[in-house]
């Protein structure tokens, strides 16, 4: 039996262990994977315990994906420019940090809805660490123009400016989104936690495919985008599932089915 797990605070509702155990079954892998509730100022303690016993790999999700970064010993290129880690693959002596989260939602964009990003405007709001974690993977897939809008400008403006060297990138604040469509709209800002979502001009939304990395609810932000006319509304619990096998194939090497594990995750939450 492989030992795996995901870290977190809160973790109570965590579907990772659900999709992992069914990526091994489909594969016929020997694997047990748990919750962990670290502590909030204990993450690295309990991740070396989890080691010591043998854990092979591990995920990790709010609010530690830095403090993960800081204790994998070796970067890939995603995890480098992202500044955080989401899963981590225990090899001898080195953790290897690794961020699926851009892998996640590009592969649930152009594998699971089929838009092809290449030539496309698009839009993003915030300028957080979910909002730094998706840019490179984004950039990858050659958009006319990628522009990040955020509530504090002066942050926007400075991610735009890390990841200039990948493709067109522009940041400003919210107030300055014009009243025209754009392609595609992100919403990574965390203001669903509050039930609001960021005030901005409903043009935009026009025909545009409007996607939450937030998923199990509807937000306002995926409100908003239905009544001001969106192509196409949809949350992040593709990108959730996509960016677990991500994980999982950097583990094991084995590259599960998402279909088949997303399909029953919706109608069990319908
Ligand atoms: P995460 O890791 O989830 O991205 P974060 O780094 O704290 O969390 O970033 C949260 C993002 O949501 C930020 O872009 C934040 O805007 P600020 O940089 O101005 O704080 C954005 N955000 C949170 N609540 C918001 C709200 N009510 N309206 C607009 N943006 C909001």
């Amino acid at each position: 039996m492989d030992y795996y797990a995901v870290f977190g605070n809160p973790i109570a509702h965590s579907l990772s262990p659900t999709i992992h155990t069914q990526f091994a079954k489909q594969t016929g892998m020997m694997i047990h994977y748990e919750k962990i509730r670290a502590p909030i100022d204990g993450f690295a303690q309990s991740a070396k315990l989890f080691i010591n016993r043998g854990g092979r790999g591990f995920n990790i999700t709010m609010p530690f994906k830095i403090e993960a970064f800081n204790l994998a010993t070796k970067h890939t290129t995603n995890a480098k420019t992202a500044g955080a880690v989401n899963t981590i693959k225990v090899s001898g002596n080195t953790l290897i940090g690794e961020n699926t989260d851009g892998i996640g939602l590009i592969n649930d964009l152009c594998k699971n809805l089929n838009i092809d990003l290449k030539g496309k405007i698009v839009l993003i709001l915030g300028a957080g660490g979910a909002s730094r974690g998706i840019l490179l993977s984004l950039l990858r897939e050659k958009p006319k123009r990628l522009m990040i809008a955020n509530r504090t400008t002066s942050k926007a403006i400075q991610l735009a400016k890390d990841f200039s060297a990948y493709g067109k990138t522009c940041g400003f604040g919210l107030d300055k989104i014009k009243n025209t469509p754009v392609d595609l709209i992100i919403n990574t800002t965390s203001a669903a936690l509050n039930n609001t979502m960021p005030k901005i001009a409903n043009g935009v939304a026009c025909g545009a495919i409007c996607y939450d990395l937030m998923y199990a609810i509807q937000t306002p932000f995926m409100r908003w985008a239905q009544d001001n006319g969106a192509n196409l509304v949809v949350d992040g619990l593709g990108m959730l599932v996509e960016q677990a096998s991500a994980s999982f194939e950097f583990w094991t090497g084995e590259k599960p089915d998402t279909h088949q594990v997303l399909k029953k995750l919706r109608d069990k939450m319908r």
